[in-house]
């Protein structure tokens, strides 16, 4: 019964991947990696030097940025060669083209890399993005993809702004979040998409707890059959 799984947690923006997929990680004392973290770091990057413009400057940055994500007190801590950009990340400029930047191949094959060696760790793994199952890990042990409606996703976006004390417009965060959706979705290269082995849970309706513990039920009955 000590077999460590791999977990992946796909889907779109607002559908609570990060909150379940700490929360799982959490309980089954599993490590916890976002990988958005990473596309996000070099899209801030990539605007700090100006250069948004120029693809193979951002891939320069993508395969030569050491990127350590830290996770603790419940939160993903992001340093790039040694600096904390954490708070750097999650700002709008960054959400404005994060979808932008993920779609470059030079960008996605070193971080999907740096994903994959992640789980050469002694416990289990829990990441979470958008084609965690289908590229990152394809031989995961469970794989989970989850949905939510437009406008539950954009009022989860708003209320997490909101305790964040940043003010936002809840029609804006729905557009950039259909936008995302689009690019993300339709991109050549690694597009979100369900993986024919993922279990599909719409999270529109059912809270955190719920989901967590829909989840952990799908990963204990993975784990009997070790
Ligand atoms: O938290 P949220 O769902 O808003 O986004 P995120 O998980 O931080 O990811 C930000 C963006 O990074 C996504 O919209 C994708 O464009 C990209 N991404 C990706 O291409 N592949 C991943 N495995 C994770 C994120």
């Amino acid at each position: 019964m000590s077999k460590k799984l791999i977990v992946a947690i796909d889907g779109p923006a607002g559908s609570g991947k990060s909150t379940t997929a700490k929360l799982v990680a959490q309980h089954l004392g599993y490590l916890y990696v976002d990988s958005g973290a990473m596309y996000r770091a070099i899209t801030f990057l990539a605007i700090r030097s100006n250069v948004l413009n120029s693809n193979d400057e951002i891939t320069k940055l993508a395969e030569e940025t050491d990127i350590e994500l830290k996770f603790a007190d419940g939160k993903t801590y992001v340093f790039t060669n040694g600096e904390n950009i954490t708070d750097n990340i999650r700002s709008v400029e960054v959400n404005e083209n994060v979808s932008i930047v993920s779609k470059i191949n030079g960008v996605r094959t070193p971080l999907v890399e740096k994903q994959k060696a992640m789980s050469n760790i002694n416990c289990g793994i829990v990441m979470e993005g958008r084609d965690i199952s289908t590229v990152v890990f394809p031989n995961a042990d469970v794989k989970i993809f989850l949905t939510a409606s437009i406008e539950r996703r954009a009022e989860r976006r708003a209320k997490e702004y909101k305790e964040k004390g940043i003010d936002v417009d809840i029609n804006e965060i729905r557009k950039n979040i259909s936008l995302r959706d689009k690019i993300d979705s339709t991109r050549k290269l690694s597009p979100l998409l369900k993986d024919k082995d993922a279990i599909e849970i719409d999270t529109s309706k059912i809270t955190i707890e719920e989901q967590v513990e829909k989840i952990l039920k799908i990963i204990k009955e993975n784990i009997k059959k070790f």
